[in-house]
């Protein structure tokens, strides 16, 4: 028996697998099974009706009111509902499809559940901050557990567009700028919300977005085109989506902008060829609202059926509020322009989804007030999320300040200072604000007791500009203050002049980012900069615990105040979050996933920057070399970025070999000690840059990352394993995946500028 132990562990997980894939294909045949006869007794309007998306009309949220869209599901014309709350009300919907349409198809319920539902994490451009895609899927997992008890079991989520521009107010829902951060965080994502089983009543079906490129709109502008080549579009854009897919999403949001000329939502070759064919996608694919209907308006359709047949022939599945699909395609089956079978295609798909999520087994699965009662908004949870936001805040700046004592007199300032709506940062359509603490709140639990005094004014309004304001909290309770600025102001300076310390919380409000929140105006609104500039005239320091959805430009506040935290929108325990960091009960860890610019003129900007022919090593002006005149070339703060209130040192870089076979594997490994007084986590991370290739390679791309924890004075060793797999890329002339001989750089360092660098070749 002893002998044959290691045979029978060797064999074990084959075993295992095979017989896995036995019952996988044993449950995709029943599935099967199941379907083909559910659709032999479908009618063609029916097989439609599962396409459509429809808007909730005047579907209340609350009171169970139901009425023309009630009449629909009657009918069998609608195959899921959106952006519904309530499980009772949704409990009451689905009653309605299940006992009143002849069919009883359930419905599906999505939302966009983006970072959280009630208990609400850091927007998505700070959840990758954190580096820890153990926390990104965890967050995505209590976002399922509180969703699903509420009758969601469909997100669309994550949002996994690479942008290089802080323009674009969507940057704040994506992973920043790096596409292998991007996938490791997609893959989170995907694997958080839908864990093992889809059918499990507390998980929930992703979908991936925007499929694709839609964080290349030309100039930053919302919804504009895109112009990719595919070079980057393959190397660099497409791969959080792939990476997304291949963690097994089950669904898919076509984007708005086109591709190659082609608009996404009828591009037969983005959601056909390459998403089925190429990448093997077996799940179905949504419009984005109204994108069917908006075919026209791009111009490659004329009319409302036009565009319902360009979408459903490349490859679209189901119609968010268009009602193109549902509304056209029977007469068009009926007379000849479309087959019945890309219907029966479509109509399969999403019947595969809900067979998969359960909805046939108990339609209901997905309502549970009892589970309800205990998830919801649960102390577990908001721990879990108050840690995950401490993790995501980035310190950006720390002359000797920080952590505060919890001591003497804090004067806290600043219009973002004791406001509820504006922390759970944006999409975030479940949020219960009136549970959430203001940052008030937040440093006054946290020096209860110490007998420190916390004073406080708003100092400011977001912007002089009524107007300005109003788009800043558009759809939003305004919070403007009727005082002039003159009055706010002094009030400000009067209980500043109190204080030993001042932490002023300013910044963007929360919806001056997200989806059509595009600015070319990316530095510190015009009456909180001049309050800033009085406050600091008072010779205290000043901390800036700043507010944004994307990356601004900080370059005044880098050079006037003395500490800077980045707390982006840190969901809904920011105010606990910031406490815990500004007192020093938690040590920041967060590290930029976006290079912060000196202007905005900069960007498009990122830190893969392509070797160029006529390279410029300081950033500065540098006559025909690759520069700007007026201003560096360089971030005011690098991709990776951020401090801790501890120290570490860097030491033994070494690889195990200067030679790599191309089907080898080489070591990197450095020692990275706490060279400070106290615990802290460091962000450990591996750069290659492919010196010679036939295609141009960045200068320094990232291929690894640890985030390790270290106690006083303790040096760990962190290795990287390198391989083909990680050095290989998309090469222009066959375009295909290749690894290629010459000479590598392989960098580490605590972020993309200050690495250290040792060579090594591929042979
Ligand atoms: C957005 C999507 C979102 C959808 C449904 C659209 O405007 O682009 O990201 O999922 O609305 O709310």
């Amino acid at each position: 028996m002893v002998v044959f132990l290691p045979v029978l562990l060797a064999v074990l997980p084959m075993l295992l697998v095979s017989c896995q894939g036995a019952e996988g294909e044993r449950q995709e045949a029943e599935m099967n099974r199941f379907i083909d006869e559910l659709m032999t007794r479908m009618t063609l309007e029916e097989k439609l009706g599962q396409l459509n998306l429809p808007v909730a009309g005047d579907i209340v949220t609350g009171e169970p009111r139901i009425s023309n869209v009630g009449d629909d599901i009657r009918k069998g014309r609608v195959g899921g509902l959106f952006n519904l709350k309530g499980a009772a009300f949704i409990r009451e919907i689905q009653r309605i499809a299940v006992e009143e349409s002849r069919m009883g198809i359930p419905l599906l319920f999505g939302m966009d559940v983006i970072h959280g539902y009630e208990t609400i994490f850091p927007i998505p451009l700070a959840l990758s901050c954190t580096w820890d895609t153990a926390a990104v899927a965890r967050s995505a997992q209590i976002a399922a557990a509180e969703a699903t008890a509420d009758g969601i079991c469909w997100t669309f989520s994550p949002m996994v567009d690479i942008t290089h521009d802080g323009r674009w107010g969507r940057i704040s829902e994506g992973n920043g700028e790096d596409p292998f951060l991007g996938s490791r965080m997609a893959e989170a994502m995907v694997r958080g919300y839908q864990g093992a089983d889809l059918a499990d009543p507390t998980t929930m079906m992703a979908c991936v977005k925007h499929f694709a490129l839609y964080g290349l709109v030309e100039a930053g502008r919302e919804y504009n085109n895109v112009y990719p080549d595919d070079y980057h579009m393959f190397n660099e854009y497409l791969q959080p989506y792939r990476a997304a897919i291949d963690a097994g999403a089950g669904s898919v949001m076509a984007a708005f902008n086109t591709v190659h000329g082609v608009p996404a939502t009828g591009n037969q070759w983005l959601l056909t060829d390459l998403l089925r064919e190429q990448w093997g996608f077996k799940g179905f694919v949504v419009s984005d609202y109204t994108a069917v209907e908006e075919l026209a308006k791009h111009g490659v359709c004329a009319t409302l059926e036009e565009c319902a047949l360009q979408a459903i022939n490349a490859g679209l599945d189901m119609d968010m509020v268009s009602d193109g699909l549902e509304g056209t395609l029977a007469a068009a089956v009926r007379e000849g322009r479309c087959s019945e079978a890309v219907v029966d295609r479509a109509c399969r798909r999403i019947l595969e989804a809900k067979y998969k999520l359960g909805l046939f087994e108990d339609p209901y699965r997905y309502c549970d007030s009892t589970r309800r009662a205990q998830v919801m908004l649960c102390e577990a949870h908001r721990a879990e999320a108050r840690r995950i936001a401490g993790e995501s805040m980035v310190l950006l700046k720390n002359e000797h300040v920080l952590p505060l004592a919890k001591s003497g007199t804090i004067a806290l300032i600043g219009p973002l200072a004791d406001t509820r709506i504006n922390m759970p940062g944006t999409w975030s359509v479940a949020a219960v604000p009136e549970q959430y603490k203001t940052v008030k709140e937040g440093i006054e639990d946290a020096l209860k007791g110490t007998g420190a005094k916390l004073l406080y004014a708003k100092g400011s309004n977001i912007w002089y500009d009524e107007r300005a304001e109003e788009i800043a909290m558009v759809f939003k309770p305004s919070m403007r203050d009727p005082r002039s600025a003159e009055a706010m102001r002094a009030e400000a300076l009067q209980v500043a002049r109190q204080a030993d310390v001042i932490i002023a919380a300013m910044g963007e409000s929360s919806e001056m980012s997200g989806e059509c929140a595009s600015r070319v105006n990316i530095e510190m609104p015009d009456a909180q900069h001049d309050l800033l500039v009085e406050l600091l005239k008072l010779g205290k320091p000043v901390v800036l615990v700043h507010f944004a959805g994307r990356p601004t430009v900080l370059n005044w506040e880098t050079e006037h105040l003395p500490a800077i935290l980045e707390s982006w929108f840190g969901g809904s325990e920011t105010a606990d979050a910031i406490a815990d960091i500004v007192f020093g009960d938690v040590n920041p860890s967060g590290r930029l996933t976006v290079q912060l610019p000196r202007h905005v003129g900069q960007y498009p900007f990122s830190y893969r920057q392509m070797r160029t022919s006529r390279v410029n090593e300081v950033g500065e002006f540098i006559k025909y070399i690759t520069c700007y005149a007026d201003v560096s070339s360089w971030p005011l703060y690098p991709f990776g970025y951020g401090l801790s209130y501890t120290s570490f040192d860097y030491t033994n870089f070494c690889l195990s070999d200067s030679v790599m076979p191309m089907d080898g594997t080489i070591t990197a490994s450095v020692d990275i000690t706490n060279t400070g007084d106290r615990e802290g986590t460091e962000v450990v991370q591996l750069y290659i840059g492919d010196r010679v290739a036939k295609g141009v390679r960045p200068y320094k791309e990232l291929r690894g990352y640890e985030r390790i924890t270290l106690q006083p004075k303790e040096t760990r060793t962190v290795q990287f394993a390198i391989d083909a797999d990680l050095l290989s890329y998309f090469e222009p002339y066959h375009l295909q995946w290749t690894i290629e001989p010459g000479e590598v750089e392989i960098h580490v360092g605590p972020n993309a500028r200050e690495t250290q660098m040792r060579l090594m070749t591929i042979q």
